[in-house]
């Protein structure tokens, strides 16, 4: 990842390369720490507003208090970056332990080079279980915990796979590290329900605001994705991705199918 522009609360725009966290930053000792990821399109970022309310829901579960105009610093470190096409994270830490001073950064840098290749092609992804029965304690908020989700998405590269998706006791499908999850029957498209405490995914708002499909939420085990007619995930950065192998085997004819086609369409028109 190459970074682009970077802004700190109380600062400004600084050098990407200067460092910026104390090493006793509690968002860096223990992982507690709230953030968002959206893409900018030709330097506009997609539903910030939305954004940033997710991000004050994640701090509040996560017991931070969110630093005064992050939708400044955002459009700060945006404005840095140029009239391009990017992804734009923000950070909220509890600041240096003890000290009661949240900080907050914004982020901007280059998207994958891979994601449009991937989109016509496909993805293959592995189901990785957690072992836990939903909800639990976090499920639901974008905390710098994830550790977990980056060791899943080695674990589904280990077996040959480009994505993981998580699986709650008995194979309930939950989401994937940094996507939700979405399959096909017929002209119904499902997704796991957000009781389960997957992310409120934006994309996920899009998808439902825009399908010309019927769309339940729900429990599915895995039998029901792999009996799928197309399945898909839903990202801010990687927006709708067409999968077309869960564990190894083909969903459907194991090639992109309509409804993704179509979300995605959808979502870049109102970008
Ligand atoms: C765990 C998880 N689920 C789902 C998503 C998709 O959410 P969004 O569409 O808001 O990017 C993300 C990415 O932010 C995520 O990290």
């Amino acid at each position: 990842m190459t970074l682009l522009a970077l802004a700190v609360a109380g600062r400004g725009i600084v050098d990407p390369n200067t460092p910026v966290v104390h090493a006793d930053d509690e968002g860096f000792l223990r992982g507690r720490a709230a953030f968002e990821t959206t893409r900018v399109y030709a330097g506009r970022p997609f539903r910030l507003e939305r954004h940033l309310e997710r991000l004050e829901e994640s701090a509040a579960r996560l017991g931070l208090t969110v630093p005064p105009r992050l939708d400044q610093l955002a459009a700060g470190a945006v404005r840095a970056a140029g009239p391009i096409d990017a992804f734009l994270r923000l950070y909220v830490t509890p600041g240096r332990e003890g000290s009661g001073e949240p900080e907050a950064l914004a982020l901007v840098g280059e998207l994958p080079p891979d994601l449009e290749a991937m989109r016509t092609r496909g993805i293959a992804i592995a189901g990785v279980p957690l072992g836990v029965d939903p909800p639990f304690l976090l499920g639901g908020v974008k905390s710098t915990s994830y550790a977990v989700n980056m060791v899943a998405v080695d674990e589904a590269k280990r077996r040959g796979a480009d994505d993981a998706v998580f699986l709650a006791r008995d194979d309930i499908v939950l989401e994937g590290p940094t996507t939700n999850i979405w399959w096909r029957r017929g002209e119904t498209l499902r997704t796991p329900a957000l009781e389960l405490g997957v992310l409120a995914g934006v994309t996920r708002e899009v998808i439902f605001e825009t399908a010309p499909y019927e769309v339940e939420e729900g429990t599915y085990r895995l039998d029901d994705l792999l009996a799928a007619d197309e399945a898909f995930t839903s990202s801010s950065v990687r927006e709708v991705m067409p999968v077309v192998q869960v564990d190894g085997q083909d969903v459907g004819d194991g090639k992109p199918g309509p409804a993704a086609e179509a979300l995605q369409e959808a979502l870049r028109a109102l970008t």
